[in-house]
């Protein structure tokens, strides 16, 4: 319920002071906020935004620059300004503050919910002691082209799996109580069908069925709401001609009339003035007007509904009682993060010195970090490698050096502190003189010298760790690349290194799938160790020298070639389905390549070797009854492990066509070396629901396929059960 002084207080605002509590800008004062993800706006200096904040013109700011900042800018309301509504302050506290976790892909390939929420939790005891109130995450875009930048930020490509980690980092931000002192509001976003965009291309137009949105891109915002996310963030694409920061049936039809949301909608930074380019508002007025009318509670960034909300209430094109009920959503937020009982409570210089980078979030960070690597091959069980008795060498350019490591759409936390992998590697073995280090090539340029000097160093060692990948600004926000590919440059010096006939392990830094090809590919060991974050080189070692072994699985495709893009697992099967043997003509596939991944979803090696075997599945399904599918997991290697068992089904026939195959649940199970375990699993019908006909879920009696597998394009163990009327 919302506390009746709000009801009170709105009473007494003024139409400009009621369009200032839904005007966000950037912080003037800015923390390391001047990158090309959040450039410098040409707003309003430190002063003329203390200044609008002692008028009531804005609701609070964000991105500024920790509890100084916040401190002088929230007694200018608390002390200058007429009704002293207190401010909010919001930030991108994506995967980490202070203390870097792994990129979010990174961070799902873990497949861990638990995990999430610790480090969502460990984020907002770090982000909300440094007076963040409000951060702008998680994203649950689902990503099914990898050309797209952002793919680094969501959970990959499959829905279920981003409705399990979006709850999870939900309950990881927000907390048990939303006014403590390590609570910070979420924001789900981007709202809606952002990783849809064409051709991967970031801000790019969204046309998709009402029937795919509904049924892949929306549940995980619909997950988020459910869990308790407070706030969310309208995305800067149209879908089907209507830009999402305008669209009524998306914001106010879907959101509020059917979901029952009760919180408050943001504005992705200028997307409502981007509606003028979009070709949707003629100018500022008209772009205000429509995405308020919309359902965008708040402006961010572009001052909009600041400048043209009170005129446009007075012409009574906007009616004031609409802007009343978006005051009081926003309003009813500050009082249930405790701003008004005390404005000061996240704002303690102490706090924040105290509460940054500690030794539990560190060491949650290499947790965080090793989980989320992924073993794509291991072939001749190349690794683990040996802690003594090998020369080693490290070759590539992210072997070394303080930067690439925290990843993309990072605020706050400083590359300089996190561990590189040539620190990492040197603190696992014993005799650090047997490791050398050689960068061979740029990132995307050839270095002088770099592919002679990498030979001779590969010559001289008996294994190779070749570093390679993407950095950290080939992917995020406006980073779609056509060409998902090693760059060539480190495609050179990885074909120099492998004509030495040594051993490679191929450490791949990545904030997407790449497709792999050529040396990369022929290499025996591959990790995915996509941007670790601030024990990025710690994480990986344990992983190397076998401290930890493998446990995490692919969130997201790797193709056979960039060109196949949009690839996901969960596709349609066509007339024509791509043979699961040798290629056919006329079939559902490129030429020369069959319509499968190279490394699929739900992929990942461990150092044991492990067996799936007995799968027990009833042959029926009452309409209202649940069955047990269960399979046995043996390890039969030498290593303890964790395995993610994945179910999967596929519905045979129904009346709209359904994916060759669909997650359905998962479970990490640990297992000790040579001990198997039976995993169980429930199925009931409301898991069988897809959207039908009509746009509404819908479930149709029948036979559907169910395997128990180590991944979406794995046989694992299969077999049938019917669905009863
Ligand atoms: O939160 C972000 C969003 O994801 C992308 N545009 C800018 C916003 C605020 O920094």
């Amino acid at each position: 319920p919302v506390p009746a002084f709000i009801d009170s207080l709105i009473a007494k605002m003024t139409v400009e002071e009621k369009a200032g509590q839904l005007t966000i800008l950037p912080a003037a004062w800015g923390g390391g906020v001047a990158t090309a993800l959040n450039p410098p706006t040409n707003g309003p200096s430190f002063e003329e935004q203390l200044a609008e904040v002692e008028k009531g013109r804005l609701t609070g700011v964000f991105n500024g620059n920790g509890v100084e900042m916040a401190r002088r800018m929230q007694t200018a309301a608390m002390t200058r300004s007429r009704l002293k509504i207190p401010l909010l302050f919001a930030a991108d506290v994506i995967h980490g503050h202070r203390t870097i976790f792994p990129v979010p892909v990174g961070e799902a390939a873990a497949f861990d919910p638990d995990l999430a929420e610790r480090t969502a939790r460990m984020a907002s005891y770090e982000g909300a002691a440094a007076g963040i109130d409000w951060t702008f995450a998680p994203m649950v875009d689902i990503a099914r082209d990898q050309r797209w930048g952002r793919t680094m930020e969501g959970s990959g490509e499959d829905t279920l799996l981003g409705e399990v980690i979006a709850a999870a980092r939900v309950r990881g931000f927000q907390g048990k109580d939303l006014k403590a002192n390590d609570a910070m509001l979420a924001c789900f976003k981007h709202f809606a069908a952002y990783g849809a965009a064409e051709a991967g291309l970031d801000y790019n137009s969204v046309d998709i069925s009402e029937r795919t949105l509904r049924e892949v891109y929306l549940p995980p915002f619909k997950t988020a709401i459910d869990e308790g996310a407070l706030t969310g963030m309208a995305s800067f694409n149209e879908i089907s001609g209507v830009p999402s920061t305008g669209s009524d049936w998306l914001m106010r039809k879907i959101l509020r009339d059917e979901w029952g949301f009760e919180g408050f909608v943001v504005s992705d930074y200028t997307g409502d003035m981007e509606m003028i380019d979009h070709g949707f508002a003629a100018d500022a007025r008209e772009a205000a007007k429509l995405a308020f009318l919309a359902g965008v509670d708040m402006s961010m960034t572009s001052g909009y509904y600041r400048d043209h909300l009170p005129d446009l209430v007075a012409k009574g094109e906007v009616p004031i009682a609409l802007v009343d009920e978006s005051v009081r959503k926003v309003l009813a937020m500050k009082a249930r993060l405790g701003l008004f009982e005390d404005p000061f409570r996240r704002i303690d210089a102490k706090r924040e010195k105290a509460r940054s980078r500690t030794k539990q979030a560190i060491a949650l960070s290499r947790e965080a970090g090793r989980k989320s690597i992924v073993l794509l091959k291991n072939d001749g069980d190349l690794l683990p490698l040996p802690k003594s008795g090998k020369k080693i060498a490290i070759i590539g350019p992210f072997a070394e050096g303080q930067h690439d490591i925290n990843g993309p759409w990072v605020v706050y936390g400083d590359n300089k502190l996190a561990i590189d992998l040539a620190t990492g590697v040197r603190g696992a073995v014993a005799d650090k003189s047997a490791v050398s280090v050689t960068l061979g090539s740029k990132v995307e340029e050839p270095l002088a010298g770099g592919i002679e000097a990498a030979v001779a160093a590969a010559s001289a060692a008996d294994v190779v760790i070749l570093a390679i990948g993407e950095s950290e600004t080939m992917s995020g926000e406006a980073q779609s690349r056509a060409e998902i590919v090693i760059p060539a440059p480190q495609m050179e010096l990885a074909e120099a290194v492998a004509k030495t006939g040594k051993p490679i392990v191929v450490v791949l830094k990545n904030g997407r799938a790449l497709a792999l090809e050529g040396a990369v590919l022929d290499a025996p060991s591959i990790l995915v160790t996509w941007f670790l974050g601030s024990e990025g080189g710690n994480a990986t070692a344990d992983v190397l020298f076998g401290d930890y072994s493998p446990a995490g699985r692919l969130p997201c495709s790797f193709p056979r070639s960039p060109g196949q893009q949009p690839y996901y697992y969960n596709h349609k099967a066509t007339g024509r389905p791509n043979p699961k043997g040798p290629l056919e003509p006329y079939k559902a596939h490129y030429r020369g390549i069959p319509n499968s991944a190279l490394f699929p979803f739900g992929h990942g090696l461990t150092y044991g070797k492990v067996g799936y075997a007995d799968l027990s599945v009833p042959a029926t399904l009452a309409w209202d009854g649940e069955i047990t599918v269960s399979a046995k997991i043996t390890n039969s290697g030498a290593h303890a492990i964790e395995e993610v068992v994945q179910l999967y089904i596929r519905d045979r026939v129904a009346s709209v066509t359904r994916p060759v195959r669909e997650l359905k649940a998962f479970r990490k199970l640990a297992l000790a070396a040579g001990a198997s375990e039976t995993v169980t699993f429930k199925l009931k019908r409301e898991q069988l629901l897809f959207i039908g006909r009509e746009n509404k879920p819908t479930v149709e009696p029948g036979l559907f396929d169910v395997w128990i597998a180590p991944s979406a394009e794995a046989d694992g163990v299969h077999a049938q059960f019917t669905l009863v009327a």
